[in-house]
């Protein structure tokens, strides 16, 4: 008890505060999010997400390339395709953007960890995460043969990881069953199990291509921020179904779901900053209001500190930077 224990003996210099750091936060922990679009011949920064841009195929191979120099492990690509149909068709084609983009990087940057965003949301003309029947009833069960050709293609294109984010039931097993059938039983699947319907989306859906395209929410599929046994639930669904990452979407406002996942599982968690959490941090600094890099460690300390192993960021390049000024590879 006071007065022999006190605690700030702990905290009394900068050396002794390094000494006694309980978790860290390096480089290799974050992964970049790259969007790559067929409708561009130059690179176009989106107004929407400062910092971010759409990318032609050689502008993402230099992102890429950026984000392996600082040290940052994973780059997770988001298409943009030049058509869009009922079935989101590109998104499965050989030829397809992210599939251009995955071989580019995979021959140029093979000790990067590559990422595909597995969802077809941007590939529809209506906008949604999966496809119809003829009576415009949503269809989960042809969504899900839908997922296992996309994956089935991002594989072929040397993409290490796909992550499936459309919440379909299912779509953990059908991706699995598709891939294994194809042979590429060494392709991981990042599920995006605790995704919430969020009012944090809206940046992303500028940088994606599908605003104007999409009317109405996700909340069909997405879960209501009021639940975390039902979120728990999820995670452990598709765990069963064979998932070997679990990412908690938003992160910044769900740590509590980091930590209930954290302690009830050893499956690696990644946590995602989302566009809407990153700008609001970004806008808040440019007035003045807060220390844009402090802000963003802290927070991604925190994530940490909750139980994330690995954290998706807007910024990821510019923060693996900052960490380590001498990481450069
Ligand atoms: C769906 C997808 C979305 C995000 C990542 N993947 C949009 C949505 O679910 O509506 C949002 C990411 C962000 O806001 O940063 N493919």
């Amino acid at each position: 008890m006071f007065p022999e224990v006190r605690l700030s003996r702990l905290r009394r210099t900068h050396a002794l505060r390094q000494f006694n750091q309980e978790i860290d936060l390096l480089p290799r922990h974050l992964i970049q999010p790259i969007f790559v679009s067929e409708t561009i011949n130059v690179e176009t920064p989106v107004a929407a997400l400062p910092g971010i841009s759409q990318h032609t195929v050689d502008s993402a191979v230099r992102n890429a390339r950026d984000a392996f120099n600082a040290g940052v492990s994973a780059v997770i690509l988001f298409g943009i395709p030049a058509c869009k149909d009922r079935v989101g068709a590109s998104a499965s084609d050989p030829s397809g953007i992210v599939q251009q983009t995955a071989r580019r990087i995979k021959a140029e940057l093979p000790d990067l960890v590559m990422i595909a965003d597995c969802c077809l949301c941007e590939y529809t003309d209506h906008g949604h995460c999966g496809v119809f029947n003829h009576h415009l009833e949503w269809n989960n069960d042809a969504t899900l043969a839908r997922l296992a050709e996309i994956a089935v293609s991002y594989a072929e294109a040397g993409v290490d990881i796909v992550a499936p984010s459309g919440m379909i039931d299912g779509m953990v097993q059908a991706i699995r069953f598709g891939l294994d059938h194809h042979n590429h039983h060494h392709v991981a699947i990042m599920s995006y199990s605790i995704k919430y319907a969020s009012a944090f989306y809206g940046p992303f859906r500028h940088a994606a291509g599908s605003e104007g395209v999409f009317v109405g929410d996700r909340k069909h599929h997405q879960l209501p921020p009021t639940q975390r046994h039902e979120a728990l639930r999820e995670a452990d669904q598709d765990i069963k179904e064979g998932a070997d990452y679990i990412i908690v979407k938003p992160a910044q406002h769900y740590t509590d779901m980091i930590r209930d996942l954290r302690n009830q599982s050893q499956i690696p968690i990644v946590a995602y900053q989302v566009s809407g959490e990153y700008v609001m941090i970004k806008t808040a600094a440019q007035n003045g209001i807060v220390d844009e890099t402090a802000a963003f460690l802290e927070v991604f300390h925190g994530l940490r500190r909750a139980g994330a192993t690995a954290i998706i960021a807007y910024n990821a390049v510019e923060i693996a930077t900052v960490l380590n000024p001498h990481s450069g590879r």
